[in-house]
């Protein structure tokens, strides 16, 4: 399958999907067996269950079939597929490549790693490919963090859990894309990382106490880049890492809770897949109406940051006019 190019353009959301695997772990669950429990884990992260169990690549075609589904396509109307992942099921090859074949996706496959920033980093490469000239991009966020989670550390095995959400981009002659803000901090890598062949290590408050800074800093960036504020702003999508950290970064920046979306108490922070699943939530909750202002805005891993501000046109969620 080749990738072929047509005409440049912009680039708007015309379907999207999730897939979350049937095993609920609860806190109950966790507290049975590990050195904590329910009101600590609910106090100090919001999260109350996390789903475990299937494969990356499992995850990622239920929740691109969704994406096609709904917007009436098959995988032979697609020139790419994008998965953003931190943990694919090989080494070797990347785990789009069996996305590609299941989903019968007619251009290329590759996955791409920017830790829980990876969506967002996703997207703005997905506008991209299509300003470059292809019609379709799938973008699929998906995880199986459960299995490079020490289930035996409480520091981690509270946090951690798989999932998958995907959006599909076509080529349109407006962009939804209008400003986003990618970084990395290299030198801050060490805080958060997974060995090949072992279990995420973290420090914690640390990852904390840069996660506000940097969500909050490349916010701004992007907001300033599209001439919006946040007053303007119908919903900010940030990563589901902990509640406390969404919290601090929007009460910097000024949103209300009400405006912010929110799924972690049910999933856990599953890296790539996070911010879609909190999209597709808001969207399914008809919290999104045309030409609504949408910011994403995660972190992570690297450390990365990634935060994009739409202009929600195109595909009008359900339950909206
Ligand atoms: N259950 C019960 N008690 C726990 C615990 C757990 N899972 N983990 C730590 N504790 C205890 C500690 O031993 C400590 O006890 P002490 O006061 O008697 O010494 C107390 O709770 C506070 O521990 P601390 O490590 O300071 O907790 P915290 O408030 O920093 O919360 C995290 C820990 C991991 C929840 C928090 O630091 C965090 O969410 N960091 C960001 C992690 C993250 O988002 N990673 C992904 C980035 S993409």
């Amino acid at each position: 399958m080749t990738t072929q190019r047509q005409t440049g353009s912009g680039a708007t959301i015309i379907g999207w999907g999730t897939a979350l695997p049937d095993t609920i772990v609860t806190n109950a669950d966790l507290e049975a067996r590990l050195d904590t429990n329910d009101a600590w884990i609910t106090e100090r992260t919001g999260i109350r269950e996390r789903r475990h169990g299937s494969t990356t690549a499992a995850l990622a075609v239920r929740a691109g079939r969704a994406a096609l589904d709904m917007a009436g396509l098959t995988g032979a109307d697609v020139d790419f597929v994008l998965l953003a992942t931190t943990s694919p099921d090989y080494q070797i090859p990347s785990t789009a490549s069996q996305v590609q074949e299941e989903l019968a996706i007619a251009g290329g496959a590759c996955d791409l790693n920017a830790a829980c920033s990876g969506f967002v980093y996703g997207l703005v490469q997905a506008h991209g490919l299509i300003a470059m000239g292809l019609g379709r991009v799938l973008l699929i966020g998906a995880e199986t963090l459960s299995r490079v989670t020490d289930q035996d550390d409480r520091n981690t095995a509270i946090l951690f859990g798989d999932g998958a959400g995907a959006v599909l981009l076509e080529a349109t002659d407006h962009d939804q894309l209008l400003a986003f803000d990618l970084g990395s901090d290299g030198s801050a890598r060490t805080l958060l990382d997974a060995p090949i062949g072992g279990y995420i290590r973290m420090n914690g408050k640390e990852v904390f106490r840069r996660a506000v800074t940097v969500m909050v800093d490349s916010a701004r960036a992007s907001m300033a880049d599209a001439g919006v504020t946040a007053a303007d702003l119908a919903l900010v999508v940030p990563h589901q890492a902990n509640i406390r950290i969404i919290e601090a970064a929007c009460s910097r920046l000024e949103v209300p809770t009400d405006r912010v979306a929110t799924v972690l108490h049910e999933t856990g922070n599953t890296s790539s897949a996070s911010i879609p699943l909190a999209l597709v939530r808001a969207l399914e909750d008809g919290r999104v109406g045309e030409n609504d202002l949408v910011l994403l805005v995660g972190f992570g891993a690297g450390m990365s940051w990634a935060s994009a501000v739409l202009r929600w046109t195109g595909r009008i969620p359900e339950g909206r006019t």
